[in-house]
C-alpha cells in the first residue's frame, strides 16, 4: 500500500471529505432527545444517496450500519439501534466515513443532546483541542511521535486519560492503512512524515481510567469504570509546510 497519495488522489479525498463534513453536520443538527440512534443512521443513509457517496463503514468487517453512534461511556463503534433512545444530557459521538471515487475519508465529532453537564462539556473540548495541538506538529519531515506526544500532553493536562488500545491510522483506498497513530507517545520518535500522506488523527479519551471493554455485540467499546468518553477525528493530508484538513 502506497502511503503517498498523488495530487489527484488528494483532490478526490478533499471532495469526498467535504461531502462527509456536510453529512456529519446535518446529522448533528438532526440528532435530538427522543430519537433513536437508528433514526440517525437512516437519516445519514438518505444523505449518502442524495450526495451520491457510499457510507464507508457499511460492510467493513461485517459492520451493518452507515455510521457509528457512541453514547456517554461508549468510546467508539457504537452500533445504531432502535432500542437506543437519546435523552437530554447525553454525550453523543458520531463517527462517519465516506467512500468516494475509490477513496475513503473518516471523521468524528462529539456533542451534547440538549444541555449537558460541565464534565461532558470539558471532555468535548479536550478531544477537539488535543486534535489541534497534535495536528499543528504535522508537516513533511516531522515525526509521528511529536503528534502523539502533543495529543497526550493536552488530554492529561485536563485531568483526563488517553485510550491506549485504539488509535488513528493512515487512510486512502482502505479505511485503515499504515501507519498506526497512537494518542500517546514520545517526541522525536516514530515514522517521518512525508508530503502526500493522508492520515486520520483521532484522539479518544476517558473521564476516569483508560481501561476499555468490548460489548457482547462485538463492536461497541466502552470504559470499564463507566466514565464518560469523547472522540474527535479529521482526515488530513501532510503538506510540505504543514497539513490540510480534508474533512472540512
Ligand atoms: N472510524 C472508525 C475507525 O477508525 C472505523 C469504523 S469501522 C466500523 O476505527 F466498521 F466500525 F464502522
Ligand atoms: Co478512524
Amino acid at each position: 500500500m502506497d502511503l503517498i497519495k498523488t495530487k489527484g488522489e488528494i483532490e478526490i479525498m478533499r471532495e469526498g471529505g467535504h461531502i462527509l463534513a456536510l453529512i456529519l453536520s446535518d446529522a448533528r443538527n438532526y440528532a435530538g432527545p427522543g430519537m433513536s440512534t437508528k433514526d440517525i443512521d437512516k437519516y445519514v443513509g438518505r444523505l449518502c444517496l442524495k450526495h451520491r457517496v457510499k457510507p464507508a463503514f457499511y460492510g467493513y468487517q461485517g459492520y451493518e450500519a452507515n455510521i457509528c453512534t457512541s453514547i456517554n461511556d461508549e468510546i467508539v463503534h457504537g452500533i445504531p439501534s432502535s432500542k437506543k433512545i437519546l435523552k437530554k444530557g447525553d454525550l453523543l459521538s458520531l463517527d462517519f466515513g465516506v467512500l468516494h471515487k475509490g477513496f475513503n475519508t473518516d471523521a468524528a465529532i462529539t456533542f451534547g443532546i440538549g444541555e449537558i453537564g460541565k464534565t461532558k462539556q470539558k471532555l468535548i473540548e479536550a478531544a477537539e483541542k488535543s486534535f489541534f495541538k497534535g495536528v499543528k506538529k504535522v508537516k513533511a519531515g516531522a515525526r509521528l511521535g511529536d503528534v502523539s506526544y502533543e495529543i497526550q500532553k493536552y488530554i492529561e493536562s485536563k485531568g483526563f486519560s488517553v485510550i491506549r488500545s485504539l488509535a488513528g491510522h493512515g487512510i486512502g483506498r482502505e479505511i485503515h492503512e499504515a501507519p498506526t497513530i497512537t494518542n500517546f507517545g514520545k517526541k522525536g520518535t516514530g515514522l517521518i512524515l512525508k508530503e502526500g500522506m493522508t492520515l486520520a488523527i483521532e484522539p479518544m479519551l476517558a473521564e476516569k481510567k483508560h481501561d476499555i471493554k468490548l460489548d457482547a455485540d462485538g463492536w461497541t467499546y466502552r470504559t470499564v469504570d463507566g466514565g464518560m468518553s469523547s472522540h474527535f477525528e479529521h482526515t488530513i493530508a501532510v503538506t510540505k509546510n504543514g497539513y490540510e484538513i480534508l474533512t472540512n
